[in-house]
């Protein structure tokens, strides 16, 4: 059976969350065996919000085949022009018509095409998307014809929602991985009918921080309920989180996920 393994890393948070992938990424898809790695990008500028060109050129320039993203993807202006030349950086599919760039992808993996597909929840998020499920109805017509090894990185805050996806296109996707929560869940598994699924991939970023912010911050926040300054957490240890799907190239069925969490206790810089 010939196959191509996937890696998926969650949010990357700052410039902290940037040097500590670069640094392990290539042991990484050394040791697994990776042929493809998308990460998702919406929190590596260096106030931890939006992406820029030069960012996304960096992860181009570090193994990276596709960047996702998520709400914080529109932080940066830098970057609208950016979406729209440049197809191998996504925004969620779902936002209304008009906005820049696209929230699909078709790339070349081991002479195979595989589709990247980024859509954003809709249950405690701000913004007021398309329809998840029939966004992903009206780009898996689209891909119809193209490839049947399709893999979405749901960009959401609800565990229920973003099952509810996974469960809807079992069997027509060959992995659904959660975003956004910056918290990795440990369910991964291939559902029945050859989804690969996790809730949530975690994130790239210091270990003892929230989410990848200084947590003095967001304390107080919560103590006073006064809003704060959110800052990038750039102490040591760090954390890189992910997972890699493998998945058998004839049929676009997934045949196995795997969890990645590397904490590093270095020097990242
Ligand atoms: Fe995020
Ligand atoms: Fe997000």
């Amino acid at each position: 059976m010939e196959t191509i393994r996937i890696l998926f890393v969650g949010d990357v948070v700052g410039a902290t969350g940037r040097e500590m992938f670069a640094k392990h990424i290539g042991a990484i898809k050394q040791q697994y065996a990776i042929d493809a790695v998308v990460v998702n990008g919406e929190n590596s500028s260096n106030q931890g919000r939006g992406i820029t060109p030069k960012i996304a050129q960096f992860f181009f320039d570090h193994q990276v085949d596709v960047i996702t993203s998520g709400n914080h993807i529109w932080y940066s202006r830098d970057i609208y022009a950016y979406l729209d030349q440049n197809p191998r950086i996504l925004r969620p599919a779902n936002f209304p018509s008009g906005a820049p760039g696209s929230g699909v992808v078709v790339i070349q993996v081991k002479g195979r095409r595989v589709a990247i597909v980024n859509l954003q929840g809709r249950v405690f998020m701000r913004e007021q998307t398309e329809c998840p499920l029939r966004a992903a109805d009206s780009i898996l017509t689209y891909l119809k014809d193209k490839t049947n090894i399709i893999f979405v990185d749901y960009h959401a805050e609800a565990t229920s929602e973003k099952m509810a996806l996974a469960y809807y296109l079992e069997g027509r996707v060959s992995g659904v991985v959660g975003t956004h929560t910056h918290i990795q869940t440990a369910d991964e598994r291939v559902l029945p009918k050859g989804t690969a699924y996790i809730t949530d991939l975690g994130m790239c970023g210091s270990l003892n921080s929230m989410l990848g912010m200084q947590k003095d911050a967001i304390m107080s926040h919560f103590l006073t309920q006064l809003p704060v300054k959110f800052t990038v957490d750039t102490s040591s240890p760090f954390v890189l989180s992910g997972a890699w799907i493998e998945v058998d190239v004839d049929t676009g069925r997934a045949i196995a996920i795997e969890r990645i969490r590397i904490i590093d206790e270095g020097e990242i810089a």
